[in-house]
């Protein structure tokens, strides 16, 4: 049996795939000054294992909530780390939609929703009832028209949120008087 531990995969030039092995402890973190430095104020490193974050509001404030996230961290147990943390999070820290991108969900037979990040989004939804991530259905408008990446696009609804909930002006509406 093949001992590889954790493996990366990058595409060479000219497509030739190469395998490349890594252990636990390769590439550590050299130098996390200079590239929170780097970033100028405009984003906050935060570097560590998803499991060890246990609530968002560590890591965000809700005078700049959540409303894009790329979630790319491979297998289907990381993600669904992640999406615990969407389904427990206070809403005034989330958008009432939040745009989700997720790489590993189309272009391998391997995708599908029994396993890895599809399998993850199908759990999420079943989590809670004010929470559910669903395909993004604005993107090929946006976009304009089709394209293969478009399947990666995805919204969480955040159906607690306020903004959601807030009643309408309060006045009657009348069609003609
Ligand atoms: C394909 S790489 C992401 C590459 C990244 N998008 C980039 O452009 O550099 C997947 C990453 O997910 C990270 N990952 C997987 N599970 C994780 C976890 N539980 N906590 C933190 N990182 C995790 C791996 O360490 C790996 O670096």
């Amino acid at each position: 049996m093949l001992n590889v531990g954790r493996i990366a995969r990058s595409v060479l030039p000219g497509g030739i795939y190469s395998w490349l092995r890594a252990t636990k402890g390769d590439y550590p973190m050299q130098n996390f000054d200079a590239l929170q430095a780097e970033l100028e104020g405009r984003a906050k490193l935060v570097i560590g294992d998803i499991r060890e974050i246990h609530d968002l509001e560590s890591v965000f404030n809700d005078t700049a909530p959540l409303g894009f996230a790329s979630i790319d961290v491979d297998i289907y147990s990381s993600t669904r780390s992640i999406l615990e943390l969407l389904a427990s999070t206070p809403q005034r820290f989330l958008m009432p939609t939040v745009q989700l991108h997720f790489d590993d969900v189309w272009s391998e037979w391997g995708y599908n929703k029994y396993a890895g990040e599809l399998l993850a989004i199908e759990e999420f939804n079943t989590l809670t009832d004010v929470r559910k991530i669903d395909s993004d259905r604005y993107v090929d408008y946006w976009h304009g028209g089709r394209n293969p990446w478009h399947a990666s696009m995805f919204m969480l609804h955040v159906l607690d949120h306020s903004l959601r909930l807030k009643p309408n002006s309060g006045r009657p509406k009348v069609i003609s008087e």
